[in-house]
């Protein structure tokens, strides 16, 4: 579940070894532990924690420092805390401009504070947006999201899109709610039937998110287009993705615990009681009945389905790396997209998008060395991360965000990392510009898959068969939203 060369894991061995040595020492009286006195005791103490605590830490992004990124427009979904919070403030820092999104307007506007303040200290040009909520569950609000930022897209042209929204339920619970139907949230109820059976965890993992960066797909290419720098999606993955359930990975067949949501979702949706859910638990009888609801509290389940939806994100990267591989800047490679063909018209643009070293329309959009290095041509680079493992609101179904504030978050930085340091991995991704690799898995520590020398990213991920078997599926739950938003276009 945990990468073994992670640098929590390394900081994990070292704190193991720390205790092994002195416990040694004590144990035995041996050398200067004999006569330990408490002060002795607390500073050995901070030591060892400080000791691991740089270990944990990892590597930082590496900014490019002749690029100039003020003005440039970065969309970040699920920058109210955590990792997205902390990738939107750095970006800001740098003179992006930011747009957050996320479920909560008030949790948004709270972060938009908190970043204009850090932005104002610094001294930076940063600017802070927030344009609405968008909930990832439903299909409904993602189109109406997408089509917000599309009316406004001439003041901002989104050329960076973070995906960092995520969630970890407890139980598998499908899209539609009870209490959010009950409580009227129209986006919910109005999702088409393929999106009411989705379970949630997968919806606002791996489908939702695939759904809206499709959508976001136009909007990106336009910028690259117009500014002549290549855009970038950015999914926030996990190391969980390795793990879909006690046991070897190898007995797990993702693809059929996809379709095994999607019955009980069914089964759900009509209305019959979970039998194995009715014998299941005691005090919440009332939720049982409610028709959206499964109960299920095997770790299988909970974390073993919080890893499948990663898996899918992994999935989702490489489909999205394939299908953007063939929209380039210049007519020598590759094949000319419909964008390209149109802009041919107008020669003069035209050539200035064929080479990228030419000089851009503003001040605000200069090249990175990485557009003029390996892949140069690309209009859209993909990429996914693992940020490491931090006290986020991830785990608010866990421990009260109180508990994970001010009792778990300081304590668990001996091994994990802080919010900061669960940024750096998707800023490598969204700005650096060396070897940069498309479609690949970027890590705290800066390595990635398969260039690293040590493979990081499971079997199910690489195996085509599977990739083909998902693509299926996610078409049959997206491919019809996605028609939905193009009549509304016409
Ligand atoms: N923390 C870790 O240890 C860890 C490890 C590996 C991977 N990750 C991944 O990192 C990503 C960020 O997680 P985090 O740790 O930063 O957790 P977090 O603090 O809970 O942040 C999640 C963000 O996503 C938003 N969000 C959640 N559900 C959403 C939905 N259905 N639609 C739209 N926005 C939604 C949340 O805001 P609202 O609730 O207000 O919508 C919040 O802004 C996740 O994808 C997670 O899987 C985290
Ligand atoms: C889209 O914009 C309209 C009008 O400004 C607003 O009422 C609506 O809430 C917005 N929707 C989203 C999802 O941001
Ligand atoms: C690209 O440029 C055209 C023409 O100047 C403009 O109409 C369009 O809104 C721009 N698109 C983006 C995404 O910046
Ligand atoms: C670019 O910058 C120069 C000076 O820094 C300024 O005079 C010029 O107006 C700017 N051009 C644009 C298009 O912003």
């Amino acid at each position: 579940m945990i990468h073994l060369y992670a640098s929590e894991t390394a900081a994990a061995a070292s704190l193991a070894l720390f205790v092994i040595l002195f416990g040694l020492l004590w144990v035995f009286r041996v050398g200067w532990l004999r006569e330990a006195n408490a002060v002795d005791v607390l500073v050995l103490i901070l030591s060892c924690a400080f000791g691991c605590r740089v270990t944990a830490k990892g590597k930082t992004c590496q900014w490019p420092k002749n690029v100039d990124f003020t003005g440039r427009v970065a969309l970040v979904v699920g920058a109210s805390s955590g990792v997205g919070f902390s990738t939107a403030e750095q970006l800001a820092e740098h003179g992006w401009t930011v747009i957050l999104a996320a479920r909560n307007t008030e949790r948004l506007m709270y972060a938009k504070k908190c970043i204009e303040r850090h932005v104002q200290r610094r001294g930076s040009n940063g600017v802070v947006k927030v344009l609405g909520t968008v909930d990832l569950r439903s299909d409904a609000s993602i189109r109406a999201y997408v089509q917000n930022l599309t009316a406004v897209k001439d003041k901002l042209s989104v050329g960076l899109l973070v995906m960092a929204a995520g969630a970890l339920h407890r139980h598998l619970t499908f899209v539609g709610e009870a209490a959010d139907l009950k409580a009227g949230a129209a986006s919910i109820s109005s999702s088409p039937p393929e999106w009411r059976s989705l379970e949630c965890t997968v919806a606002s993992n791996a489908v939702g998110p695939f759904l809206f960066t499709q959508l976001m797909l136009p909007l990106l290419d336009e910028t690259a287009e117009n500014s002549s720098v290549t855009s970038r999606i950015v999914n926030v993955a996990s190391s969980c993705h390795t793990f879909l359930g006690p046991g070897r990975p190898s007995t797990f067949d993702p693809i059929s615990m996809l379709h095994g949501l999607d019955k009980r979702g069914a089964e759900v949706i009509a209305g019959r009681r979970d039998p194995a859910a009715a014998e299941g638990g005691g005090g919440t009888q009332d939720k049982v009945s409610d028709l959206y609801y499964a109960k299920d509290f095997s770790f299988a389940n909970f974390v073993g389905y919080y890893g499948l939806s990663k898996l899918c994100v992994m999935w989702n990267t490489r489909l999205l790396a394939h299908q953007v591989a063939l929209m380039r800047f210049s007519k020598e490679t590759g094949l000319i997209t419909p964008k390209m063909r149109k802009s041919e018209e107008d020669k003069e643009k035209a050539s200035r998008s064929a080479t990228t070293t030419a000089r851009t329309t503003g001040n605000n959009t200069a090249l990175t060395p990485q557009e003029n290095g390996r892949h140069n041509q690309l209009k859209i680079f993909v990429a996914c991360t693992h940020p490491g493992i931090s006290a986020t609101y991830l785990y608010r179904e866990l421990f009260s965000p109180r508990v994970l504030d001010f009792v778990l978050y300081y304590p668990s930085l001996v091994i994990f990392k802080t919010w900061f340091e669960s940024a750096q991995s998707t800023l490598k991704a969204a700005v650096e510009d060396t070897d940069m690799v498309q479609g690949g898995y970027y890590l705290c520590g800066g390595e990635y898959g398969p260039e690293s020398g040590v493979n990081c990213v499971s079997a199910h991920a690489q195996n085509p068969t599977h990739l083909q078997a998902y693509r299926e599926w996610l078409m049959g739950k997206v491919a019809p939203s996605m028609k939905t938003t193009e009549k509304k276009e016409e």
